[in-house]
């Protein structure tokens, strides 16, 4: 039996203060950083609460009534969201990803959407504007937040048999309404839609080939996800792990599949589509991807930053700390500073921790006190 540590550690208390470097930095969107990886996609946790109790992200057990989530003036408001978005697309960011906890609990969030959808890169063309939600607010909100200038959304989806799937969001939740909230993305326009399912062997992998398909032929694209070791409180263990190549050969018993050139770089899937009686890809049949930061790092093309609802930024998932945008939007820098700051830490940065995750002794995996994803988004 693998041992089962959940410790609870304050990580807010431990940001770090943004560097304040005299020098400006030209907005030519040509930051790279230490491993000469470029700044091209902003994900921006909107809440740290979630109506999910999801056993990998935010157990019950740790997430309990009595969790002390972020007091409302903590939070960054949507004009300094989008004041910080905006120098982030100046240096570089094209696609925009609203995450949370469950972003869709964020009071007005077609407000936000509608402010970061007038933006421009600096190419002078719209960001990519996405959401990752975990579908429960989708039936009633997607034409609302298609019409604010949403484009696609990603919802996460972790079985298609009820039973599974309560297990897997632990509060009850049905499968059906998440249903209907992808169908209303689908008929708002939401396209292309993306589910991402995360694999717990032993929890739900008895719905890989189910899930396959029932969207197979959809137009929707499903994405099997590994469990991960983020945060420090899901307890996690490589037993329960199922890794990708277990996945696609499951899938290979049901389907025939090919694979697929990846879409762009830096993506964290690798495609695979459905083959059609001519043993090519059929497009009509659509596609599944893998996303295996266990065992697959992608950190090579890292392009991400994240950043917290109360205005931290990360430069990976498997962080500790972050640094404290907010007490410069707060403490009255200029747009200028602000840059200059984002361009000192984007150029130190050599993170890479899924790449290095196998050569750390287990203590130490164990001893980190990582940021929760529910506090910085997937
Ligand atoms: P699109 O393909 O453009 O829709 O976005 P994406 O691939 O970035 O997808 P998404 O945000 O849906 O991420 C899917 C999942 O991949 C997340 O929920 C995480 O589990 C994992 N993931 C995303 N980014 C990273 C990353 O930088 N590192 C690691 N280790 N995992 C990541
Ligand atoms: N491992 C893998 N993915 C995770 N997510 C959250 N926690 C984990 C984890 N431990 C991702 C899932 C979910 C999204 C919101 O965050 O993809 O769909
Ligand atoms: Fe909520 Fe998503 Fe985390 Fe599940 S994975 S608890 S839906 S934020
Ligand atoms: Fe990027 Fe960190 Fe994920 Fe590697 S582990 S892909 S550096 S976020």
């Amino acid at each position: 039996m693998a041992e089962r540590v959940i410790p609870l550690y304050d990580q807010r208390a431990a940001a770090l203060p943004a560097p304040r470097p005299s020098a400006p930095v030209a907005p030519d969107g040509r930051l790279l950083d230490r491993l000469q990886r470029p700044l091209r996609d902003l994900r921006i946790s909107v809440t740290d609460r979630c109506n999910f109790r999801c056993s990998y992200c935010m157990p019950k057990e740790v997430f309990g009534k009595d969790y002390p989530y972020l007091p409302h003036a903590d939070l960054l408001t949507f004009e300094e969201i989008t004041r910080l978005a905006r120098i982030f697309l100046a240096h570089g960011v094209r696609k925009i990803r609203l995450t949370g906890g469950e972003p869709l609990l964020r009071k007005h969030i077609e407000r936000l959407i509608e402010m970061l959808a007038a933006l421009r890169t600096v190419d002078g063309t719209p960001p990519e504007l996405t959401l990752t939600t975990n579908g429960s607010l989708l039936a009633r909100k997607a034409r609302a937040l298609r019409d604010a200038g949403l484009q696609r959304v990603t919802v996460s989806l972790d079985g298609l048999d009820d039973a599974v799937f309560q297990r897997m969001n632990d509060v009850g939740f049905p499968v059906a309404e998440v249903l209907d909230g992808i169908a209303a993305a689908q008929a708002a326009g939401l396209a292309p839609i993306k589910v991402n399912m995360v694999v717990k062997r032993g929890t739900n992998d008895d719905q890989i080939v189910p899930m396959a398909r029932h969207f197979r032929g959809s137009g929707i694209v499903l994405r099997f996800i590994e469990y991960m070791d983020v945060g420090s409180s899901n307890g996690w263990c490589m037993d329960e792990v199922l890794p990708s190549a277990e996945v696609l050969a499951r899938l290979q018993q049901a389907f025939a599949l090919v694979p697929l050139e990846p879409g762009s770089p830096g993506e964290t899937a690798e495609r695979w589509g459905y083959a059609g009686a001519d043993g090519r890809h059929d497009p009509a049949l659509g596609e599944v991807g893998f996303i295996s930061s266990v065992t697959q790092a992608f950190c090579r093309d890292c392009n991400r930053a994240r950043l917290s609802t109360e205005g931290c930024l990360y430069l990976c998932l498997f962080a500790e700390r972050g640094y404290d945008l907010r007490a410069l939007l707060r403490g009255g820098a200029s747009d200028a500073e602000i840059a200059a700051s984002l361009a000192a830490i984007w150029g130190q940065r050599a993170d890479r921790y899924s790449e290095i995750r196998a050569t750390l002794p287990p203590e130490t995996r164990r001893a980190a006190r990582r940021i929760e994803m529910s506090y910085i988004g997937g």
